[in-house]
């Protein structure tokens, strides 16, 4: 081998190797290029263990070609390298891009329950006659849930709400939302005009019609002067309000140790108008709510002076208004978070 067949050898090398970098098709086969003729073992490497059999003098003459070579061959590399790099860049910006006219996608947007928006409903309408929505607590105690409400310990009307007791002194799950009656005089001035929603408690055996968890609204009114007649109207307001102008009302009398004299208070059947239907156990009535003056003991327990103020209190069943609202039969429903159910109130 003479100097004439390494030069040779050296610019077939390099032809071939320039040739090869232009039709490198992306990024890595020119990396792998790269290492193939550059790299440690590489081709160049190999064709220049030829210059040991040279004559001395010719030695650095082929050195300094192939170091020619080398850079020449590098810079087409790189240069190769930044067109495929740009070239797979544009490509991945067409793969990833965001198109961001695109709509998004719906948030899930949850409805009031059922209860709650009918307790909104209640509010409202009481809340055009002055009513001011107050909460009680749902653990209370003896004195208030019962002692205060003219129930003394041994009464027998304590027989009407089956009791879940907290503990033995005195606390228990509230039975109805009248305590909130005590709370309200104790906290307020006369005139007095309260709603107080909220969640009860009794010992119950659960089916369509009972439920050991439920919801009650109270109403109370107190001031100087208020009449029975002032209840009636008012409840009547209320029933047209929420179930139409045309629904006849009644009062019959009724029984509460907290209220004297106390009332249940009728809508005309929803369902059949009046004339009898299963909903209304054939009466052609519905009662709705338990009424009543608030009792003189109840008064003075609150801390008023009965010669002075009067008032009326009534208290109904949530779920029951909702069920005639919504057509619904079943008190469960409302406690069993399917969402079947929920999605059809909006
Ligand atoms: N607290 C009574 C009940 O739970 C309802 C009621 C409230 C009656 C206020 C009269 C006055 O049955």
């Amino acid at each position: 081998m003479d100097l004439s067949d390494l030069t040779r050898d050296l610019d077939a090398l390099r032809r071939e190797a320039m040739t090869a970098v232009a039709a490198a098709s992306d990024v890595a086969a020119l990396t792998a290029l790269e290492q193939d003729i550059l790299g440690k073992k590489g081709r160049l490497t190999s064709v220049l263990r030829g210059i040991g059999a040279l004559a001395p003098e010719d030695r650095p003459k082929v050195g300094s070609i192939a170091n020619t070579i080398r850079i020449s061959i590098e810079g087409a590399i790189a240069e190769r390298g930044t067109t495929l790099r740009q070239g797979e860049l544009a490509g991945r910006l067409r793969d990833e891009a965001i198109d961001v006219t695109t709509p998004g996608r719906p948030i899930r947007r949850g409805t009031l329950h059922p209860i709650n928006e009918t307790i909104a409903e209640i509010a409202e309408i009481f809340g055009r006659f002055g009513f001011v929505v107050y909460e009680g607590p749902e653990v209370e105690d003896d004195v208030r849930n019962f002692q205060m409400l003219n129930i003394a310990p041994d009464h027998p009307a304590r027989d009407l709400w089956d009791t879940l007791y907290v503990d033995v002194e005195g606390h228990l799950l509230r039975t109805h939302t009248s305590p909130g009656q005590i709370r309200v005089m104790h906290q307020e001035r006369p005139p007095i005009r309260a709603l107080l929603p909220g969640r009860c408690f009794r010992y119950e055996a659960v089916d369509a019609s009972h439920a050991s968890e439920f919801f009650q609204v109270e109403g109370l009114m107190v001031d100087e002067g208020t009449t029975m007649g002032d209840l009636k109207g008012l409840l009547e307001e209320f029933a047209k309000a929420m179930y139409g102008g045309d629904k006849r009302t009644r009062f019959r009398p009724g029984y509460y140790p907290f209220t004297e004299p106390s009332v249940a208070f009728d809508v005309e059947c929803i369902v059949c108008g009046g004339s009898g239907c299963p909903a209304c156990s054939r009466s052609g009535w519905m009662t709705i709510l338990g009424a009543g003056m608030v009792h003189p003991v109840v008064l003075q327990y609150g801390g008023l002076d009965p010669e002075r103020y009067q008032g009326f209190a009534f208290g109904m069943g949530v779920e029951r208004i909702a069920n005639l609202r919504h057509r619904v039969g079943d008190l469960r429903l409302y406690m069993e978070n399917d969402l079947r159910f929920l999605e059809q109130f909006t």
